[in-house]
């Protein structure tokens, strides 16, 4: 039996407002109480009777039930949404980082109160990819899933690859558009991607992984030399957020950027639109693909999550409850092309193997093996150096690395 929802919404920006429009064009069982939001003066469009500063006057409403949390600062969105699940309210939320960086208690938490806490908005705008790694694919062994998960940074590729834009204006678009976050160095960095990769995961293979140990390398390096090289290969330059079972022990997380060929999924995955590649052992390659960013297609992920809790629906974390000794690793190798100026950077990421090498003028990379973790010792020298770091090939040649680790350490 649907229950009636009585909604206190923090925060009135670009999703609460696009929320709010789709809301209003439905006759749904749920009505909007109150919307708490930090800046008072700002002329709103609803009366001022609607809208409160005080978060007390939301989280004390006893006539409040379900708390929808929008807002995009993660400290205090993570207090909000602590004290609602504490209290026995149900919560929908969109922030991405605050799931991600508190994922084991909010799941804790909701065990602890009997509370449901979703967030299908959270990860990929309007793709309903939560529910249904959740719930469609919970008997289902996932050999990877990875995508454009980033609606801004994608924004960006388009722009300067298919238009030529240069990358400033482009970014500029996409914060105009409403797409960026408030610090755009979460989306073009990797960050978001991450915190995105980080929540997919705990659903797709029940491991929690903290965001400060999977490596994101993002596009803020992109010249027009990588352009030139994607171009003459006929390829694209998309960044893509990966998880991946390398046996039944292990699983790998990583958020580069990718060199695609118009055979790929993700090729035509342009503009603020995102697309999940599944590779699952029966049900094979799947794809998930629809806009990531934006007021209303994230609204609509939200508004599922708040029809969802009319019938009291709640993540079970299925396959972190199963009997798995999967554990998150970054011992693996993988192939990437890097762009570099200085040879010693080079020497310091020490590939295993180097397919290709090119030099003319300035415009020098290498193409080889590599083990991530030399990537990661070397994350902030590549971006200070300027150096951009793609994948290139497939990611069944993505590979475990523990033998090799194992006999040095016995060395
Ligand atoms: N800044 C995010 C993006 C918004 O560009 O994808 C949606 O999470």
């Amino acid at each position: 039996m649907s229950k009636k929802l009585k909604l206190g919404i923090f925060g009135f920006g670009v999703v609460g407002q696009g929320l709010h429009d789709i809301i209003r064009t439905k006759a749904l069982n749920f009505e909007i109480v109150k919307f708490a939001i930090k800046d008072a003066s700002k002329k709103r469009t609803l009366p001022a009777e609607l809208f409160t500063t005080d978060k007390n006057e939301i989280l004390n409403n006893a006539e409040i039930n379900t708390i929808v949390e929008l807002i995009n600062d993660p400290v205090a969105a993570f207090d909000i949404v602590k004290r609602a699940l504490t209290s026995g309210k149900n919560v929908v939320s969109a922030s991405k980082k605050m799931i991600a960086d508190n994922l084991e208690e909010l799941i804790y938490l909701q065990k602890q109160h009997g509370t449901s806490l979703l967030y299908e908005g959270s990860v990929c705008g309007s793709i309903p990819i939560i529910r249904n790694l959740e719930e469609y694919y919970d008997n289902e062994l996932l050999h990877s899933i990875s995508g454009i998960f980033n609606g801004s940074s994608n924004y960006i590729l388009s722009k300067v690859y298919n238009e030529g834009l240069d990358y400033d204006t482009a970014l500029k678009q996409a914060q105009d558009l409403g797409f960026a976050e408030t610090d755009p160095t979460s989306d073009v960095g990797g960050f978001d991607a991450k915190y995105k990769l980080v929540i997919a995961s705990a659903h797709a293979y029940g491991v929690v992984v903290k965001p400060e140990d999977v490596l994101n390398i993002g596009i803020q390096t992109l010249s027009a030399y990588d352009l030139q090289y994607a171009k003459e290969k006929r390829l694209k330059i998309k960044l893509v957020p990966v998880a991946k079972e390398l046996d039944d022990q292990h699983v790998a997380m990583f958020v580069l950027p990718r060199f695609v060929n118009s055979d790929h999924f993700l090729y035509n995955v342009d503009n603020e639109y995102n697309g999940v590649v599944v590779q699952a052992a029966f049900a094979d390659q799947q794809f998930f693909f629809g806009k990531g960013a934006g007021g209303h297609p994230t609204g609509s992920a939200v508004l599922s999550d708040i029809a969802a809790l009319r019938y009291d629906y709640q993540y079970e974390y299925k396959k972190a409850h199963e009997k798995k000794d999967l554990k998150f690793t970054n011992d693996i190798e993988l192939n990437v092309y890097v762009r570099y100026e200085d040879e010693s950077l080079i020497e310091a990421l020490a590939f295993d193997y180097i397919h290709e090498r090119f030099y003319s003028g300035n415009f020098r990379f290498v193409i080889g093996t590599i083990k991530l973790k030399n990537l990661i010792a070397n994350q902030s020298r590549i971006s200070a150096e300027g150096a951009f770091v793609a994948c290139t090939g497939d990611l069944k040649e993505i590979k475990l690395h523990v033998l090799t680790d194992l006999a040095t350490e016995v060395l």
